[in-house]
């Protein structure tokens, strides 16, 4: 009988062991920013002991105040304030702190077109552009709280956006340029945005997606938006509105480089991100200017394990929360030297991403399982034509990343010497919460180890009390830290409802996860997506990594289906690396799993598919596979899906 099977209350049971370890090289810990184990120990228990103390330190050596705080933290749940009385900007701390550091003339970002164009900015060169930009903003009008929709393909011009925003005190809200008419018109409505950024129209795989024409038709459903800057990338013909539209060329055209940052208080809002929840509205995500801006910062630094000469290539859009804090201000925040790329992983070909790091000999690359995954499908001789010996840390986010895969990554891309940071986080933590610390932390593929300085995990069982070691149960986090999300915009109802009332004084995230014997944590993926298999409680990750193992299978995804005698089976749908799909590689599915994990974790079902439904970030999304292998109609939120006709095609199989 394995671990599974012990008496579980309302927990979650584990099928799934893994034993492998990788302790980071000799080398590596020594040059490291934190070196072993005890090290980082010693800084985590510094920081549990006294957080405040510990959050006060950072944020007076590694902000730069215009005034200082006097208060480090106002707690009242679910209201935490952070740095109260001083006065910060996080653009300022992105651009002027550099420069005045030194590193005026050192390269800020690097970016490469998808067409093959680039360009690089130094860090003087960068604020000289953020400060015409920022001038535009204010001879607009716009002055600091009021709301900028940003809805830009991954331009420089679209982080000179950003910083330009937070520089004149303006609250961004990024809007993924991949989002519908419609979408964007919701958001701006919801935010009383008043000033629309976007571009003529964006690359993708060869073809110029006509951006300006979404925006005209979400701006005309926008009611409070006045403005609208159009910068002109791909050159397609656009239609400029009389009194509405601006060119983006035009108006840098009059400005002068000098635009001081206004000092802005720590609580001031720096942007607004929305998050689709499972069901309802999507979530406008408050995030504050000077606790977000210092966790940002200090876990990049942290979890890359940062030095002055990486180049650093973080391939989220800047529509993520992961662009927002890993590609722009959590690096630039430390003086890092950023990658932005534009365009699609396959294009020309499938070695684009590899190329590029080639080209730029990148040393620390951040992705996402979903373009993991794909990669693996794509081949292996993609990545064959290209050196990738510059790099040495690698890190994936956004969803958890099979154990099959993490090993391909670490062999493949990383040659078996580079250490993975499997970050977990969300858009509401601001930024990451559990990674392992490349140069300390020894990694096990699937884990994302440990919880960084300031950071307090808890797993609460459905009776509201912790789990014992090794048990699964809901993620919650015990104390408040800086890069906390401050509130929904506009519904502090809903704030309370969803984040602070089902574990009393904590904030739920939404996710299970378990320890295990050496105090690692494991995501066991969405609360809602749990199975219940003749009350076994099991969690997808762990049947979708059994089935992934298989060398024929690219991705999986298993979600409940309903079941007359054990409650829920579990059914899987399959997509496949080169193999056809046949009655014998069912078979062979089937038994692999019982193989790698037992017999209650065997799917009833399993539908092999062409791809997934996934949102336009890369995620599997379960609810919607669930509606279809219960044969039920699809209800809730499908504004986020990627590809609608994937849906489609399930549903038509499925008749
Ligand atoms: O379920 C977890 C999953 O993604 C969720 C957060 O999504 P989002 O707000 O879009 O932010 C994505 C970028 C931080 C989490 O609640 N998730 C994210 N990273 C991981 C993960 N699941 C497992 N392992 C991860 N490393």
């Amino acid at each position: 009988m394995s671990e599974q099977q012990s008496q579980s209350s309302g927990d979650i049971d584990t099928v799934m062991v893994e034993t492998r370890l990788f302790p980071p090289s000799p080398e590596f810990s020594q040059a490291a920013r934190i070196k072993s184990l005890e090290e980082y120990q010693e800084l985590y228990d510094t920081a549990a002991k006294d957080p405040e103390a510990f959050w006060a330190a950072e944020a007076r050596e590694h902000l730069h105040w215009f005034e200082p705080f006097t208060q480090t933290l106002q707690w009242e749940t679910p209201d935490a304030q952070w740095f109260l009385g001083g006065k910060t900007n996080a653009s300022y701390n992105c651009l002027d702190a550099q420069i005045a550091a030194g590193r005026g003339d050192r390269t800020a970002l690097l970016w490469e077109g998808e067409p093959g164009d680039s360009l690089k900015l130094t860090f003087n060169e960068l604020h000289r552009e953020v400060c015409r930009f920022a001038n535009v903003l204010k001879r607009l009008g716009i002055v600091p709280g009021d709301v900028v929709s940003i809805y830009m393909p991954m331009t420089p011009e679209l982080a000179i956006a950003m910083l330009a925003c937070a520089r004149v005190g303006a609250v961004h809200s990024v809007i993924f340029a991949g989002f519908s008419a419609e979408a964007i018109a919701d958001r701006n409505n919801d935010a009383g945005v008043k000033l629309q950024i976007t571009s003529d129209g964006l690359y993708r795989r060869g073809k110029v997606l006509p951006l300006k024409a979404t925006v005209d038709e979400a701006l005309a459903k926008s009611q409070t938006v006045e403005k609208c800057i159009v910068l002109r990338r791909a050159g397609n013909e656009v239609a400029m509105q009389e009194g509405r539209d601006l060119w983006w060329h035009d108006l840098i055209a009059q400005e002068s480089d000098d635009c001081p940052a206004t000092p802005l208080d720590s609580e001031a809002p720096l942007f607004i991100l929305y998050t689709s929840g499972s069901t309802g509205t999507p979530k406008g995500i408050r995030h504050s200017t000077a606790g977000y801006n210092l966790f940002a910062k200090r876990t990049f630094q942290w979890v890359f394990d940062h030095q002055e000469d990486d180049i650093y290539w973080c391939t989220a859009d800047c529509g993520w929360i992961t662009g927002h804090s890993y590609v722009v201000y959590g690096p630039l925040s430390a003086g890092a030297t950023i990658l932005m790329y534009e365009g699609a992983p396959n294009y020309p070909a499938e070695d684009r991403f590899w190329e590029i790091i080639e080209k730029y000999k990148v040393s620390i690359l951040y992705t996402a399982p979903t373009a993991i995954r794909a990669f693996i499908k794509w081949g292996d001789e993609h990545v064959d034509k290209h050196d990738l010996s510059s790099l040495r840390v690698l890190g994936s986010v956004g969803e958890g990343i099979n154990p099959e895969a993490w090993m391909w990554y670490y062999n493949k891309i990383g040659g078996g010497r580079c250490p993975i940071v499997d970050t977990w986080w969300q858009t509401e933590t601001g930024g990451i919460m559990m990674s392992p610390l490349p140069g300390a932390i020894a990694t096990k593929p699937g884990s994302c180890t440990k919880p960084l300085p300031g950071v307090v995990p808890k797993i609460i069982g459905e009776d509201g009390q912790e789990v014992a070691r090794g048990r699964g149960g809901m993620l919650c986090i015990d104390h408040p830290w800086p890069g906390m999300l401050r509130g929904i915009w506009g519904d502090p109802e809903r704030f309370q409802e969803q984040y602070w009332s089902k574990v009393p004084g904590m904030y739920l995230t939404g996710d299970n996860a378990r320890q295990d014997s050496d105090g690692y944590y494991w995501i066991m993926g969405r609360i809602d997506d749990v199975i219940n298999v003749s009350g076994h409680r099991l969690s997808t990750i762990e049947v979708e990594s059994a089935l992934v193992s298989h060398p024929a299978v690219a991705e999986a995804a298993v979600v409940a289906k309903p079941d007359e005698i054990k409650g829920q089976a579990i059914a899987a749908f399959v997509t496949l690396r080169v193999a056809e799909p046949t009655e014998e590689l069912r078979k062979e599915l089937l038994m692999h799993v019982r193989k790698e994990i037992g017999a209650l974790a065997q799917p009833d079902a399993i539908r092999f598919t062409n791809s997934l439904p996934k949102t336009r970030s890369g995620k599997i999304m379960r609810r919607l596979l669930r509606d279809i292998a219960s044969g039920k109609a699809q209800t809730g939120d499908t504004s986020t899906l990627e590809d609608y006709s994937v849906l489609a095609s399930l549903r038509g199989d499925e008749e």
